[in-house]
């Protein structure tokens, strides 16, 4: 248990690494959380005009999903850990995310880090996950309407399509904590205030 705890916080440490923040500052952008919707998310740094930082920042957000899992994954069999304590692993990592250690604990809202974590979890759920993110974000150009989608999916693809698994705990908890972190996207949605991928936003609220 002692050891599992460990993994759990070092995971949390890993996800806490918030690189919207820190591809900015090496690449001499300004801070993501200071223009747009004030995210540190791959979707808002797209709002510097660069699409470099963008995509790594979607990438490097999504490797330190996919890294804590498969580390876990690695030392399951030695000791003896379920699919429970491999998908808290991954669950840790979203919550550095969201909230990082390394900056006040003003974290982003999860989506490219859960979507490591599930394709690390259990690929082809993730590119089920995926592929539905994909679709929304292409027909509505919305990237959080992509992501509101891809949550509520997530669980419910792996209940529908897969045998009863430990993973559904920690995956119903990161869809709930997505959604919950979209509340500001979710008001603009329906007002119609949202920017689309690409579009410049108004200044944080
Ligand atoms: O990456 C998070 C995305 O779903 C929304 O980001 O910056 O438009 O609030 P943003």
């Amino acid at each position: 248990a002692l050891i599992s705890l460990l993994a759990i916080v070092l995971a949390y440490l890993v996800g806490s690494l918030s690189f919207a923040v820190i591809v900015s500052r090496v690449m001499g952008l300004d801070d993501p959380r200071s223009y747009g919707s004030g995210n540190p998310g791959a979707t808002n740094v797209l709002r510097s005009g660069s699409k470099k930082a963008a995509i790594l920042t979607l990438l490097l957000d999504a490797v330190k999903g996919v890294v804590p899992v498969l580390v876990a994954q690695a030392l399951a069999p030695t000791l003896h850990w379920g699919e429970l304590t491999i998908g808290m692993v991954g669950l840790a990592a979203f919550l550095g995310h969201l909230w990082p250690v390394f900056f006040r604990f003003q974290g982003g809202k999860g989506v490219a880090t859960a979507a490591g974590v599930i394709l690390a979890l259990h690929w082809p759920l993730g590119l089920a996950v995926l592929a539905t993110w994909l679709a929304v974000a292409f027909i509505t150009r919305y990237s959080s309407l992509a992501a509101l989608v891809a949550a509520v999916a997530a669980p419910l693809i792996q209940l529908l399509v897969w045998p009863p698994s430990g993973l559904a705990l920690p995956l119903i908890a990161m869809s709930l904590l997505l959604i919950w972190r979209h509340g500001a996207n979710i008001r603009k949605l329906i007002a119609g205030t949202e920017s689309r991928i690409g579009q410049k936003a108004e200044a944080p609220a």
